[in-house]
């Protein structure tokens, strides 16, 4: 594998098996002797980890569909000045656990004019895209089953239910069919084992 830097970040609704997948794929990374920076959003930077607080905790209302979108915006900024760039920077391959596509459905997706805000916020703010982007695709019964197995309070988001769920899985799939180049849709919904070593194709094989 060429030591050029690699911005990949995993996208897909809740309980997908994301952040398993990202260590998975880091671990596989640094097997290979690159250097991996394995991060996450919302945090991923102490600043930024302050705000997922705000956001992860309370009741589903606590924010509107806009507040959100800047507090996922200044997380995001200073995530990417802070960790980001710099690892890019000097050559590391970042693989961050979602990230813009978080938003531009989470949030861009709860009613009309949002999606334009989130994309005119993130021309403005952030204006960097992945090089890659696994969409790690599940049905939303089997992804809100593991994600409430898991223990800990962030449930503030599983709160908005299955069929939300289900209309940010097409919405990712929408975005995948109109990004092809930037990126792969995975089938989550096979074992660990299975799902990791598809990835690590994707990642070698664009990589090369
Ligand atoms: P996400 O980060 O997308 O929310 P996680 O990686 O945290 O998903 O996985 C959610 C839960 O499902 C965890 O308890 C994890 O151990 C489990 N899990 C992850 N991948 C799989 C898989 N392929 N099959 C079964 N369970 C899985
Ligand atoms: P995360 O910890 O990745 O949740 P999970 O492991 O359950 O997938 O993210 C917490 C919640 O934040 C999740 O429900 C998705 C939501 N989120 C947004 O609404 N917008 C965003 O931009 C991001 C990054 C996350």
């Amino acid at each position: 594998m060429s030591a050029a830097p690699l911005f990949v970040t995993l996208e897909g609704i809740d309980g997908s098996g994301k952040s398993t997948q990202a260590r998975r794929l880091a671990e596989a990374l640094r097997a290979q002797g690159r250097e991996v920076v394995l991060t996450r959003e919302p945090g991923g930077s102490p600043g930024a980890e302050d705000i997922r607080k705000l956001l992860t905790e309370g009741p589903p209302d606590r924010w509107s569909p806009e507040t959100e979108t800047l507090l996922f915006t200044a997380a995001r900024r200073d995530h990417l000045e802070r960790v980001i760039a710099p690892a890019l920077a000097r050559g590391a391959v970042v693989i961050c656990d979602r990230f813009a596509d978080s938003t531009r459905m989470y949030q861009g997706l709860r009613g009309e004019g949002l999606r334009e805000l989130v994309d005119r916020l993130h021309a403005m703010m952030i204006g960097r895209e992945p090089d890659l982007t696994l969409l790690i695709d599940i049905e939303p019964k089997t992804g809100l089953d593991r994600a409430l197995a898991r223990q800990g309070g962030e449930d503030r988001f599983e709160g908005f239910g299955a069929g939300l769920q289900a209309r940010l899985r097409q919405g990712f799939l929408d975005l995948a069919h109109a990004e092809p180049g930037r990126f792969a849709v995975i089938d989550g919904g096979r074992g660990a084992d299975a799902v990791a070593a598809d990835i690590l194709d994707v990642v070698t094989s664009r990589v090369a």
